[in-house]
């Protein structure tokens, strides 16, 4: 799907029922996921203040920002395991309250954290199972869960891993990273968030999770990728979401930004070049 410049600009306009009286921008149908005044407390640590952001189907987001800036805090609110402090969730345009990781499984949101959590000492079919096994009869189904391990490999393009019954632990980190989004995207997922998935990884290797990511935006889904590697960002993101101190302070199409633009973003709070969300007009 594509997004209309009116809907990809620096200064758009919230849509949710929400928002204050004067924003008329009508609901745009690419927009699958909106947050509006999404904030997020830990006690005196304000790690989120207001928040307004769309992510559109079909299209990678980079989200960006400085340790600390409330990356991962954000996308932790978007999966459910922090609750927001205050501020809406609307999903295709109604509100929706994911409070929990289930609550955001149900919407089809599917997150791959750094950590990826897989067991070595288990194999690809085991890990894509993990804790959801096919059963027949009350005996593993392992005929289907291999035959579906293997199909969405493929449907994903990853065509490194020899086998699926290879043991997590001998995978490359490339593999490994492939293995997790497998498995985020195994059941429909709609929204695919990806904290840091090339941080630890080779040339070659980030060259494969940069072509799943593509893979993943071509095939409609959503993607929110973290990075702090801006080569990742400027090869992969088709929109950029620039955080610091916990407020987005940018957000816009990848052609709206340079390198020194975001980088100046990313440790000032603001760009010359790029119209800040706080400082430009409609
Ligand atoms: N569970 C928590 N309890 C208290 N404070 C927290 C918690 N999680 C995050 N914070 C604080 O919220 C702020 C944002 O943290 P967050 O982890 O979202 O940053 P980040 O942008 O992901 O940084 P990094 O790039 O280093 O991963 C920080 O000041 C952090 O100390
Ligand atoms: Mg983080």
């Amino acid at each position: 799907m594509e997004a209309t410049p009116e809907n990809n600009d620096l200064t758009s306009s919230p849509q949710g029922p929400s928002e204050p009286a004067g924003s008329e921008v009508a609901p745009s149908t690419d927009v699958l996921l909106s947050l509006r005044g999404i904030t997020k407390s830990f006690g005196a640590v304000q790690a989120l203040q207001h928040v307004d952001l769309d992510i559109p189907a079909g299209q990678v987001t980079a989200l960006i920002g400085d340790n600390g800036a409330g990356k991962s805090t954000l996308i932790k609110t978007i999966a459910g395991i922090w609750a927001p402090t205050s501020g809406s969730m609307y999903w295709e345009g109604q509100e929706v309250h994911i409070h929990t990781p289930r609550d955001a499984t149900h919407y089809g949101i599917a997150t791959v954290y750094q950590d990826l959590a897989l067991c070595d000492n288990l194999d690809i079919v085991q890990n894509m199972y993990l804790g959801r096994e096919e059963t027949k009869m009350a005996l593993l189904d392992e005929i289907t869960m291999e035959l579906v391990t293997t199909q969405t490999l493929k449907d994903l393009a990853v065509s490194s891993v020899k086998s699926v019954r290879q043991v997590v632990g001998s995978l490359s980190g490339g593999q490994r990273q492939a293995v997790a989004v497998a498995r985020a995207v195994m059941s429909e997922s709609r929204l695919v968030i990806l904290d840091e998935p090339t941080a630890a990884l080779g040339v070659s290797q980030t060259a494969q999770v940069l072509e799943l990511i593509r893979t993943l935006s071509s095939r409609g889904i959503a993607v929110i990728v973290i990075s702090h590697n801006l080569n990742d960002v400027f090869s992969v993101a088709d929109r950029i979401a620039v955080m610091y101190l916990g407020t987005l302070v940018s957000h816009g199409p990848i052609a709206n930004y340079d390198r020194n633009s975001a980088v100046e973003m990313i440790t000032t709070g603001r760009s010359d070049r790029v119209p800040s969300l706080h400082t430009s007009s409609n």
